[in-house]
């Protein structure tokens, strides 16, 4: 990657002293220096924590807490760095940003095809196998074309309010299932493997018209391996992010062993159940997800399953994460969660379903995800490639730099949002201070930003109605739960919740 450094007025310098660039001709003859280099400002680089040869900074960020607490660090940091900042950990490079008016910027300033950091572990086990990529790895003009199909079902909101009696369906068995799972004081064990289970329920009908019967007392075989298969192919992806994936493959490690088995578990569930949906469809054609994607697009089978499954993947655990933050907010904020309780009560008569129509008239509801979301995100960050110079700040960026949207930090800060470490969902429905969108990006920005993110919201709200209506939802001690970033933000302890039934 190229070295991020100088403010945008020294770009060239910056350049020319790393040979990236062809020195100016003089513009006069004689011996002396020419004027625009003669003159050429100093050339400040970006702030930033220590960068020791070698490790750059990560003994500080192991000192702090290491990567689990990265985000708390990188709070921090940007309150002694400043919005924009350099970092190096061991060879890993890249500049933060952590302002609404940064990531507007960058926002204003991203072509068509936007690029995130590259996931090479995954893309090294697709071409191993010949099998297509999906959204989450595919880059340029691919990435579009497949992101434009999925976009017309899944960010249209005609399309996800049909969606409501799916996850209708899904709720109601899951409602049970914590009914079953409750003990006397309404501790259920395992609360976040439970409500991973009921994303993933919910996400599989939705995509197959499939019940896996993950919220039912005797789990399948097939269930059960699609799930330890996702779990191993996360935990293994890691390593190979930080050590070179072509040497895993070339040594054939048990790392690159146990990712590429996951990985076939993986697709070989996933084309089983697209095949199958396929098929019935053609007998019986009605509206469905899957197959009217197959019939109005030029996707091949191959790309269908890669995106299909990335798709899967997106969607289960952070859907079940954020609906565990919001319960657990709610649990240490009572008198919200009896306003809530109020709204929805006054909106759905006694036994009624919640429908995505009866949504529209729940802003407090809507609220309340929000400010969980700003408080406890799921994913602390995202990041992009620049694929051209960019100017940002006052600092120019060469292309290739990576960028680490730091989005946790925005929900954080006290000039986004007053009392932030505060659960206050009124302050998103105030109408005098209004507040900055690209403060709140838990979904990111811009045109890769979480194709899920209607879906999302759409399964999180009417979870609450279910939930909120059936339980009250308190906290068993006031003792703090921490975040730590695995991969997305988990508590650090099993969550101080029961379920207490109303
Ligand atoms: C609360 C739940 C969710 C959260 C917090 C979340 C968050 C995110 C974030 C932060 C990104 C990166 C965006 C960026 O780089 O700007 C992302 C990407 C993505 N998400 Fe989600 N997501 C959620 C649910 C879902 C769901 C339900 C689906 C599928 C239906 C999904 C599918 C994806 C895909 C495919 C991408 C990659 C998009 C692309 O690169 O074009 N996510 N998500």
């Amino acid at each position: 990657m190229g070295s991020p450094v100088s403010r945008s007025r020294s770009l060239s310098a910056f350049l020319q002293r790393r040979g990236l660039e062809q020195p100016r001709r003089p513009e006069t003859s004689g011996t002396h220096a020419p004027p625009a280099l003669r003159e050429a400002p100093p050339c400040p680089l970006l702030p930033g924590p220590t960068n020791w040869p070698l490790l750059g900074s990560l003994l500080q960020i192991l000192w702090k807490g290491g990567l689990k607490k990265q985000h708390d660090t990188l709070v921090q940091y940007h309150k002694k760095y400043g919005q924009i900042f350099r970092m190096k950990l061991g060879s890993f490079d890249s500049v933060h940003l952590g302002s609404p008016s940064l990531l507007e910027e960058l926002f204003r300033s991203e072509g068509a095809c936007p690029q995130r950091l590259e996931i090479k572990p995954w893309k090294a086990y697709r071409d191993h196998r010949a099998e297509a990529y999906g959204l989450m790895v595919l880059e340029g003009e691919d990435w579009q074309r497949v992101r434009r199909v999925f976009q017309k079902k899944l960010m249209k909101p005609v399309e996800i309010m049909k969606l409501d009696s799916k996850i209708n369906e899904v709720l109601a068995d899951f409602m049970v299932r914590l009914d079953e799972l409750r003990d006397e004081r309404g501790h259920i064990e395992d609360l976040y493997k439970e409500l991973n289970k009921w994303s993933f329920e919910s996400i599989c009908l939705i995509l197959y018209e499939k019940r896996f019967g993950l919220l039912q007392k005797n789990i399948g075989e097939e269930a059960l391996s699609f799930i330890t298969a996702i779990k191993t192919m996360m935990s293994t992806f890691g390593k190979m992010m930080v050590t070179p994936v072509e040497l895993h493959k070339s040594l054939n490690t048990r790392v690159w062993q146990m990712h590429t088995l996951a990985w076939d578990t993986i697709f070989k569930s996933v084309k089983s159940c697209i095949n199958s949906r396929l098929e019935k469809r053609s007998q019986q054609p009605s509206t469905d997800f899957l197959g009217d994607i197959y019939d109005h697009s030029q996707l091949s089978r191959k790309e269908l399953y890669a995106a299909v499954t990335e798709i899967q993947l997106g969607a289960t655990e952070t859907t079940a994460n954020s609906l565990m933050w919001i319960l657990y907010n709610l649990s240490r904020n009572p008198q919200v969660q009896q306003k809530l309780l109020n709204e929805i009560q006054s909106v759905l008569p006694e036994n009624q379903m919640p429908r995505a129509e009866d949504l529209k008239k729940m802003p407090y509801l809507k609220a309340c995800l929000k400010e969980s979301m700003r408080l406890t995100p799921s994913v602390p960050f995202t990041t992009r490639t620049l694929d051209k110079a960019t100017v940002l700040s006052e600092y120019a960026l060469p292309k290739g730099t990576v960028l680490m949207l730091n989005t946790y930090v925005l929900g954080s800060d006290e000039d986004n949002f007053e009392d932030s470490d505060q659960f206050r969902p009124e302050r998103w429905l105030q109408t005098k201070k209004k507040i900055n969108p690209f403060a709140h990006l838990p979904f990111g920005v811009g045109k890769r930003m979480c194709i899920g993110r209607p879906l999302a919201e759409l399964q999180l709200h009417l979870a609450l109605c279910w939930i909120i209506r059936r339980f009250h939802i308190v906290a068993t001690d006031s003792e703090p739960v921490h975040m730590l970033h695995l991969g997305i933000l988990v508590p650090s302890r099993e969550l101080p919740v029961a379920f207490c039934p109303r």
